[in-house]
């Protein structure tokens, strides 16, 4: 199957694949940079950063983009969310990407400042919110995606709907590992794919060779879900420190800045995703896709090789 362009407001992509933006620091602006400049989206995960520290990985992804598209991804549950929605814009930004709760407000701002925003949701009724309020796309996620979840059902079973609800572009993400993957999503009506698991293993990805050895290692039977303070369950490779959260015996927060809006104070997830992104896996939380045991090359390589392979598998398939 040929891979269409996907548009969204007036950016074009050539290949239609968005990398997924990853907090804490797992998605920056080499891997945003890396993925524009081979035909995708790039998207810097935000959450968690100060606005310098945004800033300056805007402007690496840039440097490295060669002209490609990048975005950043923001947690409408993190108390700078706004801080750091205005900082990106400042920087030009090309998308913004929300998920992990919903703004309205957000859809106006986008459009008084040229900025197109995309809401990742998870039911065709927030799509169709979306869509009413001024979103540029929507971002279909299922249960198979990595970090935290909005729904517990499947993609294949939730993109019909919502392609249904919206005539805006929707991409899929979820689970995604394979050209296979992509031929099927784009037969139930998306116009791209959000992949992010994948993308974990590229060399740019800034997370420590810890974090990637267990992408590299994990097996099926260790992609557990688990409560986060942010009030939503979240898709993980089982840790030392997960398998205390199962427990509900994980050390509650040393001290608080008060990242969140609101947060249960069961344990502090930014500290335990620092602890992981930084090599520290006992202590802290790798999140994952559901699917990352099944990606049939689990070696590291530069993103640009992960999104030729994606292709070029896409390709081989016939329509
Ligand atoms: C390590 C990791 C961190 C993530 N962080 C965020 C995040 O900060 N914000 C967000 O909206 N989604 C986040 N996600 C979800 C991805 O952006 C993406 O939509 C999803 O994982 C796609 O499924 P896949 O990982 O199976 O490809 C994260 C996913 C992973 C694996």
């Amino acid at each position: 199957m040929k891979l269409p362009e996907l548009k969204i407001d007036r950016f074009v992509a050539r290949v239609p694949i968005i990398q997924g933006g990853m907090a804490i620091r797992i998605s920056t602006g080499a891997l945003a940079g890396a993925v524009a400049a081979a035909g995708g989206i790039g998207v810097i995960g935000a959450s968690g950063m100060s606005f310098s520290e945004l800033s300056s990985e805007i402007k690496i992804a840039r440097e490295r983009a060669n002209g490609g598209i990048i975005g950043i991804n923001i947690m409408f549950a993190a108390r700078e969310f706004w801080g750091i929605v205005k900082t990106a814009i400042q920087e030009k930004i090309d998308l913004v990407f929300t998920g992990a709760g919903f703004s309205r407000d957000i859809f106006k701002f986008g459009q008084d400042n040229n900025t197109p925003i995309v809401p990742i949701v998870s039911s065709a009724r927030l799509a169709k919110t979306s869509d009413r309020c001024g979103a540029a796309a929507i971002v279909v996620e299922g249960k198979e995606a990595g970090g935290h979840l909005g729904t517990d059902r499947p993609i294949r079973e939730i993109l019909p709907e919502i392609r249904k609800a919206t005539n805006l572009p929707v991409i899929a993400a979820g689970g995604i590992t394979s050209g296979q993957d992509i031929v099927e999503m784009f037969k139930l009506g998306a116009n791209g794919v959000q992949i992010a698991t994948r993308f974990v293993l590229a060399e740019e990805c800034n997370a420590a060779p810890e974090y990637k050895k267990r992408y590299q290692e994990a097996k099926k039977e260790d992609i557990v879900t688990i409560s986060s303070p942010v009030g939503m369950p979240g898709r993980a490779i089982k840790t030392p420190f997960v398998e205390k959260i199962l427990s509900k015996s994980a050390p509650k927060p040393a001290g608080c800045d008060f990242c969140l809006k609101n947060c249960s104070l069961e344990y502090c997830i930014i500290q335990a995703l620092i602890n992981s992104q930084q090599g520290n896996i006992d202590n802290g939380i790798v999140f994952s896709g559901e699917n990352v045991w099944k990606i049939k090359d689990r070696s590291i390589k530069p993103a640009a090789e992960i999104v030729k392979e994606l292709v070029k598998e896409t390709e081989e398939i016939p329509a």
